[in-house]
């Protein structure tokens, strides 16, 4: 039997989380994006899931290969645009419309041999500071795509840096929304500006005499079903569904006394005597080592789906589970049972990343593009998925 630790793609979830983005914007299309893999789940995994999007939205070349040749005709954004001028080639080919951030980008065009004009989104730096003409710049780069043969239609597109509201209060996207709406009044094109959390925060409430959704919004983080604004927000109040279960399985069980400790560096020590449970999940399967596991505050876990809490530090290949709280009920924990580093359990209950991230001082967005290689994938296609509750030794 290989070692049991799971990760499992819900694509009931994922076309859930789709619809959910789609009525926060119900007048914009939406690209769904799927970059780093989308958001470490796999591409191919998430592709039936999320096929009701008008667009996928990436990075790499290489990934947006992938995703035509699963056959997808429709639009594929390049996030970040080309990194060299024989990307266009590629472009070209795979009929990729792309973002054009800075001025090398328009040169490589304007030299760029192709039959096929191509679609462009012209960035707005509009106060992140990362990538993008500057409302100043932005006109005269317009202008110099507008004269380019080499293009086709050009929209516009810019990137909120507080949209989260976790800084600034809900007003966090005023200012660059002022930039950007002064800087492009009378330009034609489309436009997209909303990443996850100003879709489901501003989107809906017609910010920016309700522009603000406009043509195209772009859906990360809340297909993968984290709430793009947690703490403030949980993943059940915009109604999200976790995407991704990690999980394990009990492999060994140990009685401790008070006064002994657990793992390296005995960062923990049995307060009175305690059941504890190790795990088959460790930092190199993608769990944070910094998850804590002290005295006082452990990382949640779901023993059995019942909460309990990591102990001790995370090693490589285990960690420490408190069954306490599993066995409240009587019935002892045995090797064999579930343990759910996040996701959904088969017993019911679930534990959204959002809250492991938030213990381990992380976001959802790491933990799941984490998840190592050597964890074995499983597709939960309808809601059932097959993981026994208990594998007995
Ligand atoms: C330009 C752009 N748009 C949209 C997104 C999606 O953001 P989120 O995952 O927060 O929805 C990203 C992600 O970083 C991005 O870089």
């Amino acid at each position: 039997m290989p070692r049991p630790i799971l990760a499992t793609v819900h694509l009931p979830a994922l076309r859930h989380n789709l619809e959910r983005l789609q009525r926060a914007a119900p007048d914009s299309r939406l690209w769904a994006v799927v970059k780093a893999n989308a958001y470490g789940h796999g591409i191919e995994r998430v592709f039936e899931g999320l096929r009701a999007a008008d667009g996928f939205a990436l990075l790499d070349l290489a990934e947006a290969e992938r995703l035509r040749a699963l056959d997808w005709r429709g639009p594929i954004l390049l996030l970040e645009g080309v990194f060299e001028a024989r990307d266009l080639e590629t472009c070209s080919r795979l009929n990729l419309w792309h973002v054009v951030h800075c001025e090398e980008q328009i040169d490589w065009l304007a030299a760029h041999k192709t039959h096929q004009p191509h679609r462009v989104f012209l960035k707005m730096n509009s106060g992140m500071n990362r990538l993008g003409f500057t409302p100043a710049a932005y006109r005269s780069a317009w202008a110099r795509l507008n004269a380019l043969p080499q293009v086709d239609e050009i929209s516009l597109i810019t990137h909120f840096s507080d949209a989260d509201g976790l800084r600034f209060g809900a007003d966090g996207i005023a200012y660059q929304l002022e930039a950007f709406t002064a800087a492009t009044r009378d330009l034609p094109g489309e436009r997209s500006l909303c990443n996850s959390a100003a879709t489901l925060r501003h989107a809906s409430r017609g910010l920016g005499s309700g522009q603000l959704a406009a043509d195209w919004v772009r859906g990360g983080i809340a297909l993968y079903g984290s709430a793009p604004d947690h703490p403030g927000h949980r993943s059940a109040d915009w109604e999200l569904q976790p995407t991704l279960t990690l999980s394990s399985r009990l492999i060994a069980i140990q009685e401790l006394q008070a006064g002994e400790t657990v793992g390296y560096g005995s960062s923990y020590t049995a307060p009175h005597a305690m059941r504890i449970g190790i795990v088959a999940c460790g930092y190199a399967d993608g769990y944070p080592r910094h998850a804590p596991g002290g005295q006082d505050c452990g990382a949640p876990v779901l023993v059995r789906g019942v909460r309990s809490r990591l102990i001790g530090r995370v090693s490589m290949d285990m960690l420490a589970v408190d069954l306490g709280p599993a066995e409240a009920g009587g019935q002892p924990c045995r090797n064999g049972d579930e343990v759910v580093l996040w996701g959904r359990s088969r017993h019911g209950a679930q534990l959204p990343v959002d809250e492991v991230a938030q213990a381990a001082g992380t976001l959802a967005y790491e933990l799941l593009c984490a998840v190592a290689q050597r964890v074995p994938f499983a597709l939960d296609e309808d809601g059932n998925d097959s993981r026994p509750l208990t594998v007995a030794n």
